[in-house]
């Protein structure tokens, strides 16, 4: 099929590069100029595992295109994926503003008949507001060119975002029109070569619904094993042990039950909220959706806290290592990354942070951390640990795994360590002379 995806991010760059590698001929437009530049030349503007390859590769094989021109790009396309942000409003809400945009542009452009599908995580509703403002822009050129409007929504994680692409556990297609319905199942149909039940299909508004729900419910068990994590310091239990006592049952299992410094993300944190502003919009409201974020908001605290308890207030001559800046492991995100929060807390009141992270080290220094003072970036783990008070540890990269803990104590001013995604054995480090503070258990 001939496919354009508008809005190339995470999503639409991994979307577009997956359909390409199906055998599809894929045009991913976006309205940065440099990034497509770049992604003509197979530069990628994101890391993401496997991705830059497959993108040279669908180049190379011209099943992969890019452009700035939404206007060359409508004509006997058979599908357009609408792949843009949708950042938290001011209110809560999602910000529709760049979806409608492309839907307005679509409206103005399109030449042939097209299935538009809204890729993006919209509210329910949205798919209603994209087919009213594409009628409105082809009532302006007097055309009926005939169109459909499909949610099929993306649950795509970031660091192991092909796999989740190319193996989905399910694709939802939410589809008010049968023809539409049967092009996005072929569409699809090469993703599920030993069963189509995954391929799952309903109406447009249950599926938009379908989105919000699922990441709500992976926060809800985050935020409920934060909770329990709070509770185990308190009553001198194990979050870990108790963890796993837990998922051995086959109706909870283990996933997205790990205690840590909160969920963070470009996702979660703004999903949680649009679903509790849709439910007040509707006169509702939802009470466990409001806890679930107001767990999250203060468990990003819980590590600070710790540091603050043993050092006292003023960390003015304090020195912390942080290792791990991103959101999570296997990506440069550092959108709503407890690291931020965190950082700023103990820099704040007056600590040095030396920090390295391996892949978000540029986003937090421009971007995220910009202008926060005391911040120091370094190349390698240990050189950060230099004459540190404490490491603390926020992200749980592969390489923060198994460490050299003799180097570790050797580089450190003294031998603490705060976890703030329980990676470590506790009696193993207390063993070699640390003081180690993780989640969920008494130190
Ligand atoms: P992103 O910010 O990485 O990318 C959005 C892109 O759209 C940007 O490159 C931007 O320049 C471009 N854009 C904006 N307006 C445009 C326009 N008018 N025409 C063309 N391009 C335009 O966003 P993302 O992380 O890919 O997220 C996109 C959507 O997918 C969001 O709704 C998000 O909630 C959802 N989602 C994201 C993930 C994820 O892991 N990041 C997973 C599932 C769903
Ligand atoms: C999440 C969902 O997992 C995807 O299915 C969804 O498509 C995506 O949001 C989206 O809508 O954008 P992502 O944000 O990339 O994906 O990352 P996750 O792996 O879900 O992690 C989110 C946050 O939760 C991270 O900060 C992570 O550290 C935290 N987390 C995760 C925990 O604290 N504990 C866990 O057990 C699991």
């Amino acid at each position: 099929m001939k496919l354009t995806v508008i809005g190339t991010g995470y999503v639409g760059l991994v979307s577009g590069t997956c359909f390409a590698e199906m055998g599809n001929t894929v045009t991913c437009i976006d309205v940065d100029a440099k990034k497509i530049e770049n992604l003509e030349q197979g530069i990628i503007p994101i890391y993401e595992p496997g991705l830059e390859a497959m993108v040279q590769r669908n180049i190379e094989n011209k099943t992969l295109l890019f452009s700035t021109d939404i206007s060359k790009n409508l004509e006997n396309c058979d599908v357009a994926f609408i792949a843009v942000g949708t950042p938290m409003g001011e209110d809560g809400s999602a910000d529709l503003k760049y979806v409608l945009q492309v839907a307005a542009d679509i409206g103005k452009y399109m030449t042939t008949p097209l299935i538009v599908v809204d890729k993006s995580t919209v509210p329910v509703g949205t798919a209603d507001k994209v087919r009213a403002t594409i009628n409105g822009e082809l009532k302006k050129r007097n055309s009926d060119i005939e169109f459909h409007v499909v949610s099929n929504p993306e649950f795509l994680k970031e660091g192991d975002a092909i796999n989740d692409f190319m193996k989905p556990d399910r694709v939802v297609i939410g589809s008010d029109d049968e023809a539409a319905t049967t092009i996005m199942r072929s569409l699809y149909s090469p993703f599920f070569r030993s069963s189509m039940d995954r391929l799952i299909t309903m109406d447009v508004r249950s599926a938009e619904m379908t989105k919000y729900v699922a990441n709500a419910m992976l926060a809800t068990k985050i935020s409920f094993m934060n909770e329990i994590a709070n509770i185990c310091e308190l009553v001198d239990a194990d979050v870990n042990k108790v963890r796993i006592g837990i998922g051995s049952d086959s109706r909870i299992g283990y996933s997205f039950i790990y205690p840590g410094s909160g969920y963070g993300g470009s996702c979660f944190p703004k999903d949680v909220k649009a679903l509790k502003k849709t439910a007040e919009e509707h006169g509702y409201s939802p009470r466990l959706v409001k806890s679930v974020e107001d767990v999250n908001d203060e468990q990003k605290f819980v590590i600070a806290k710790k540091v603050i308890a043993k050092y006292g207030e003023d960390l003015s001559d304090k020195t912390f290592a942080v290792w791990g800046l991103a959101f999570k492991p296997g990506t440069d995100d550092m959108r709503e990354a407890p690291a931020i929060y965190i950082i700023k807390e103990l820099t704040k009141r007056g600590a040095t942070v030396n920090a390295y992270d391996p892949k978000a080290m540029e986003e937090a220094e421009h971007f995220y951390l910009k202008g926060t003072p005391n911040v120091n970036y370094f190349a390698a783990k240990y050189a950060a640990l230099e004459n540190a008070n404490a490491m603390i540890l926020l992200t749980e990269w592969k390489e923060f795994r198994a460490p050299d803990f003799g180097e570790l104590k050797k580089q450190l001013k003294s031998p603490v360590i705060f976890d703030g995604r329980n990676q470590y054995n506790d009696l193993k480090l207390n063993a070699m002379g640390f003081e180690y503070h993780q989640i969920g258990k008494k130190t």
